[in-house]
């Protein structure tokens, strides 16, 4: 099914482009930019209106932790953008995770999850989950077939990834949410390596989707924050268990992501179009074995990222002919990626995820997530693509060319 610019949000059916812009307004306001309320506790008039609220599910005006009116308008933003009913900012893309395991799982549970995720999710499942008594078996999310052999009668929550970072493989999310919804089993959808701006899980039947706000949402790594988007039913599920974490996101992260937000589908564009050339860039060069991106035709689900998605993203992983060495050669000799986390900010970024995750998983955990030692990862950021593909060519040329720093 191919991805509506419409939010269900709005009755208007306006474009993600004019939503992102509109979708908080207050004709009340007076300032075009939204204020930040900073205050943690807020007064009620009379003794009436405090036992009132108090009984209300999150009250903007009451107790940080139970809402705030910035994080309302940052929430109220990113489901109009998603097309969703409801939505709960965190204080990280990991809190969100967390809140949702906390609200929807018990002992004796069972997950299907994929091979091919982000290391801290696939840490916290990993390591974290069974010690709750939540088994969790582990799929190649590129096999359907996979996800439906690995279902028992104790599972509750299939988890997504579409595109996986790093090694950016698709989860066919028509055809697994068809599966689940068929046994009662709900499916939850990391969202943040494609955007609101090149894919809509929620319109594909997927149950709860998420992001790290932290990425592109935000886009300028100036924020800490996630989030998590589906119907007011289970937001409001998650809202209860959201009290208890408390993985509380600030005002002031909840205010820069909101105005990161505003020109999302501008950024996006831009990147999906530099991550094509980069990917295209590299696909044709001797020195680089594999890339791994869903816009070239060469990626073995390339097809499936046509049906389903409305943009390729802006990330992209590759391996060199060198293995590790090579790639280690390489990272040191850019000049403009930074070599750091993080993906959908300003500046492009470059790691080797091997070495970012060997604190959260072992090299044989790595091997199971296919995450090879000389992968590299590149997530591009607002520069030209023609001085990302310059920087490219020179280091790889090798470290003793004379135009590397
Ligand atoms: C795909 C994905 N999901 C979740 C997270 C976790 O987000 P955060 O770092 O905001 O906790 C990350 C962080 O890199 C990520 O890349």
């Amino acid at each position: 099914m191919p991805i509506g610019l419409h939010a269900r949000a709005m009755d208007s059916f306006l474009a993600l482009e004019t939503l992102l812009a509109h979708a908080d307004a207050d004709p009340e306001e007076l300032s075009v930019a939204p204020p930040i309320h900073q205050a943690v506790n807020y007064s009620a008039a009379t003794a009436e209106e405090f036992d009132a609220l108090n009984e209300q599910s999150r009250p903007p005006h009451y107790y940080r932790r139970y809402g705030n009116p910035t994080q309302a308008r940052l929430e109220r933003v990113v489901a109009a953008a998603e097309g969703a009913e409801a939505a709960l900012a965190t204080a990280s893309g990991m809190g969100a995770i967390t809140t949702t395991l906390v609200a929807l799982l018990s002992q004796g549970d069972h997950v299907v999850a994929q091979h091919s995720m982000y290391g801290g999710t696939l840490s916290l499942l990993r390591d974290v989950a069974p010690r709750f008594g939540i088994e969790v078996t582990f799929v190649d999310q590129t096999d359907t077939d996979a996800f439906a052999r690995a279902l028992t009668p104790d599972t509750k929550l299939i988890m997504l990834e579409t595109p996986s970072n790093p090694l950016l493989r698709l989860t066919d999310v028509n055809a697994v949410t068809a599966l689940a919804r068929a046994r009662g089993i709900l499916t939850f959808a990391d969202n943040t390596v494609a955007t609101p701006f090149n894919q809509r899980p929620l319109d594909q039947g997927v149950d709860l989707v998420m992001h790290s706000v932290t990425k592109a949402i935000s886009g300028h790594a100036d924020v800490q924050a996630g989030i998590v988007l589906g119907s007011d039913e289970l937001i409001e599920r998650l809202w209860k268990a959201h009290t208890m974490v408390g993985s509380v996101i600030s005002p002031f992260d909840a205010w820069l992501a909101l105005r990161g937000l505003r020109t999302l589908s501008l950024r996006a564009e831009r990147q999906n179009r530099c991550a094509q050339a980069v990917a295209e860039y590299l696909a044709g060069h001797p020195a680089v074995r594999t890339v791994n991106y869903p816009g070239l035709p060469g990626h073995p689900q390339h097809d499936l990222a046509k049906r389903q998605m409305r943009g390729f993203g802006g990330l992209l992983s590759f391996e060199l002919r060198g293995g590790r060495l090579a790639a280690e050669q390489l990272i040191s000799a850019l000049r403009l990626p930074v070599r750091s986390p993080s993906l959908g900010g300003t500046r492009s970024t470059l790691v080797r995820p091997a070495a970012m995750w060997s604190n959260e998983l072992t090299e044989e955990e790595l091997a199971e997530a296919g995450v090879p030692a000389g992968l590299i990862r590149f997530a591009v950021g607002l520069e030209h693509e023609a001085d990302l593909i310059v920087d490219l060519g020179q280091g790889l040329a090798g470290p003793d060319s004379e135009n590397v720093e």
